[in-house]
């Protein structure tokens, strides 16, 4: 039995044939309408979600399998004072897999200990979010047909951003990765992060200025600053602005520049961007899908 709390639980093989996989379900979608046939997928939400809860039901609905679960701690017995692992330990009866978001960073390592079925992070706190970078994986091999040799650009809160986290641990075990990390001071990459791209002396600068490095990047990840994992409201406000993608900014980059987000967006990317070809947002959201597929697939075993 696998659990999925971190990306470094999945090998760059894995990874490869989980690709492999979610672009086979996109040619053959018929192939696999009754994989998981009989098969639940509990989808225990403490946190808000839209994409990511929805492309893990959508995609057991897909696979012909069935889905239970809440959306928001309230509708569950952590309202009472339940335990994560004695909530754990309840669902494992009712369902084959768990994808669990919650608001603790580690709840979901937690959740694995006490799971007799295998355990899928959905996000936790501002500390990872494996499957938003699957998906982002999947993005960047069907935008650039590759995953090394290009210079990542990550923009906005890349402290509290959790898919940040987990992009720059995968992305760093791909040759020929040169990260630039554009951030306010106070919202820099955590120096955990950091330790793979160190370790692996992986090219990496850290700035503030986001249209001095627009030209050399191949993704442009941007993202929300995340209000949740503020301790001040003031220092929201002061800092929520400090990035906002216009077409002015963009007409200084590349023309097969992928513009990147995890969404939800909230000020970060003009409008206008979207009518741009190098809006690559909306589509990441569909790979989504099909990336947690492929991965349900991977952990229930399931030959298709
Ligand atoms: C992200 C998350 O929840 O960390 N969203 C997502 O899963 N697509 C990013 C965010 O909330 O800003």
């Amino acid at each position: 039995m696998r659990h999925i709390t971190a990306i470094s639980d999945l090998s760059v093989q894995e990874i490869d044939a989980l690709i492999m996989k979610a672009r086979d379900i996109m040619a053959n979608p018929g192939r696999y309408q009754e994989a998981c046939r009989h098969k639940k997928l509990a989808t225990l939400f403490y946190e808000p979600s839209t994409r990511t809860r929805l492309s893990f039901e959508a995609a057991m609905y897909e696979l012909g399998g069935q889905v239970l679960g809440f959306s928001q701690a309230e509708a569950s017995s952590a309202a009472k004072g339940e335990s994560v692992a004695d909530t754990i330990r309840t669902i494992s009866c009712y369902a084959d897999l768990i994808a669990m978001r919650h608001h603790k960073e580690g709840a979901p390592t937690v959740a694995a200990h006490y799971a007799t079925v295998p355990v899928i992070n959905a996000g936790d706190g501002g500390h990872n979010h494996p499957t938003q970078t699957l998906t982002d994986l999947l993005t960047i091999q069907m935008e650039k047909g590759r995953l090394g040799n290009m210079t990542v650009g990550l923009c906005g809160d890349l402290k509290f951003g959790r898919t940040v986290h987990s992009l720059i641990e995968a992305m760093c075990r791909y040759p020929g990765v040169r990260f630039v990390l554009i951030s306010p001071e106070e919202l820099k990459v955590p120096s955990y992060v950091k330790i793979p791209l160190k370790q692996g002396q992986v090219p990496y600068e850290q700035t503030t200025d986001l249209q001095s490095v627009m030209p050399r990047l191949d993704i442009l990840y941007m993202t929300r600053v995340q209000r949740e994992r503020f301790f001040n409201e003031d220092d929201y406000i002061r800092l929520k602005d400090s990035y906002i993608l216009t077409p002015a900014k963009l007409e200084l980059a590349k023309p097969d520049l992928s513009v990147m987000h995890p969404l939800p967006r909230v000020n970060e990317i003009a409008l206008a961007i979207d009518q741009d070809p190098r809006a690559t947002y909306f589509k990441q959201t569909l790979y989504g899908k099909y990336i947690r597929m492929a991965l349900i697939l991977m952990l229930l075993e399931v030959q298709a």
